[in-house]
């Protein structure tokens, strides 16, 4: 028997392959074995690590069908999904408006699809931009973030209960003179916005940025920003808007 240290010549059955060598007393490493590619790289019975990922996909796919998905199984319709309808009766630009809609139904769906106001614009649909704001009960709001049953006995205000092309509202034809908008895609939510907004000024109330809240905030260059953020305009005409603004509220301090 050799211990390690002597020469020994023997035959090592290697996990990867049959190897046949000499131990020297200071070994030297040896270059690793190129893989026969027709031998299997790693013994039956362990997993290779792209096993390993194919093995965990395949079971992530199938735990994320839903429950009995290949027993073609028909989904049928709750009561839940159908829809309930109510009527509802609001004043809608001075006019009476009775509708039967889907409670589901938002006051811009309401106004743009039942009555075909479509002054009024759908941009985001989430209370971001503005576009859909209208005037309820003399505050402005955005119309996509509230229910039409919810405005029931109410009155709204939209850009057509403004004005018309032949007898526009001051707002209007100040921001035709001011050249405030481009698209035009914001300008109605815009001037709604802008209505009810000199009308909370008047009204003395204040907004974030009014440091006197014991006085008039009056229409500063800042009150003006800060109240009219919630409207985007995507063409940038924020300083024509502003200039449109301030000049109908000099006319109508
Ligand atoms: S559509 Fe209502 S806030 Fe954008
Ligand atoms: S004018 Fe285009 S988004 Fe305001």
């Amino acid at each position: 028997m050799g211990g390690i240290g002597n020469d020994e010549t023997f035959s090592l059955k290697s996990t990867v392959r049959p190897l046949t060598g000499t131990v020297r007393s200071n070994p030297q490493p040896e270059p690793e074995p190129m893989n026969d590619p027709d031998k299997p790289e790693v013994p039956s019975g362990e997993f290779t690590r792209r096993q390993f990922i194919l093995t965990g996909t395949a079971g992530l796919a199938a735990s994320a069908l839903p429950q009995g998905a290949g027993a073609q199984t028909t989904v049928q319709p709750t009561t839940a999904m159908q829809p309930v309808l109510t009527k509802i009766r609001m004043t809608v630009n001075d006019r009476p408006a009775d509708l039967e809609v889907d409670t589901r139904t938002t006051l811009l769906d309401a106004l743009r699809e039942h009555m075909h106001l479509n002054g009024t614009k759908k941009g985001c649909d989430q209370g971001q931009c503005g576009a859909c704001t209208v005037i309820a009960d003399g505050r402005r709001i955005n119309s996509c973030l509230t229910l039409a049953v919810m405005h029931e006995g109410g009155s709204i205000t939209t850009i057509e209960g403004l004005g018309t092309p032949e007898k526009m509202h001051p707002m209007q034809s100040a921001f035709v003179k001011c050249d405030g908008y481009q698209c035009g895609y914001c300008t109605p939510g815009q001037i709604c916005s802008a209505v009810a907004m000199l009308a909370e000024i008047k009204a003395g109330i204040p907004s974030h940025v009014t440091a006197d809240l014991t006085k008039n905030p009056g229409l500063t260059p800042e009150e003006l920003r800060e109240r009219m953020s919630g409207n985007i305009c995507r063409c940038g005409a924020y300083s024509n808007i502003a200039e449109a603004i301030t000049e109908v509220s000099g006319r109508n301090p």
